[in-house]
């Protein structure tokens, strides 16, 4: 089994987990897998680790990775214990973003709500990737507003949702917004590349 089947099996498992209804969508799971191999992410901390769709499918993946991430849900802190199993050791789990302690992440992934999101300008790399999961409109405008020399694109995916998604059929997967706080060559590079792919998705999906 190569990384991306590995990873789209421990996804599915997430697809039948009790509470699945607001899990990550499979195109955002698989491009954060793309970015954590492309620019060799070590650490990530997760706004909103829910029923752990995400940090359990990249988890065991990438064992290596160290993960921190919120949640305050009575259901979520039970449920993250029962899905990932073994991988909830590798996992810090903090109620709130304030309660994090101080250190950088490369990689921070926004999937739920945190009233002290500017603490997030504390807690990314200089070379940091922030990546919002679905819409949120108002913490993407804040998080581009926090860093100034930032590069943005919204990766949307041209597939329709699988019959083992929780999300309704013939609808397109979720797409990803992505932050590079303050990006290098390698990242820029990327970053073109990606606009380019979104630009021609818009124009040809159907
Ligand atoms: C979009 S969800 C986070 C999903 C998570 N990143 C995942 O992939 O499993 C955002 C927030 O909704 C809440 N939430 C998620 N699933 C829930 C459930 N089944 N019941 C109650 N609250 C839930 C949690 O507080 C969570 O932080």
């Amino acid at each position: 089994m190569n990384k991306q089947e590995q990873i789209l099996s421990e996804y599915k498992e997430f697809c039948n987990a009790e509470g699945n209804q607001h899990i990550a969508s499979e195109y955002a799971i698989l491009k954060l897998q793309e970015i954590i191999e492309k620019f060799g992410t070590e650490n990530v901390l997760e706004v909103g680790l829910g029923i752990g769709a995400i940090a359990g499918s990249l988890l065991s993946t990438n064992s290596y990775l160290e993960y921190s991430g919120t949640e305050h849900n009575k259901f979520c802190l039970d449920a993250l214990k029962t899905n990932l199993g073994a991988d909830y050791r590798k996992l810090g789990v903090f109620s709130k973003l304030v309660k994090v302690p101080q250190r950088k992440f490369d990689l921070i992934i926004i999937d739920g709500k945190d009233p002290d999101l500017e603490k997030i300008q504390q807690l990314v790399m200089d070379r940091g990737i922030i990546v919002i999961e679905g819409d949120r409109i108002p913490q993407q405008e804040l998080l581009r507003k926090y860093f100034p020399g930032h590069k943005y694109v919204h990766s949307i995916s041209n597939k329709k949702n699988a019959s083992y998604s929780p999300f309704p059929l013939g609808h397109w997967q979720g797409g990803l917004k992505i932050i590079f706080v303050n990006p290098d060559s390698k990242q820029l590079l990327w970053w073109g590349k990606e606009k380019m792919k979104t630009k021609l998705k818009y124009h040809f999906r159907k």
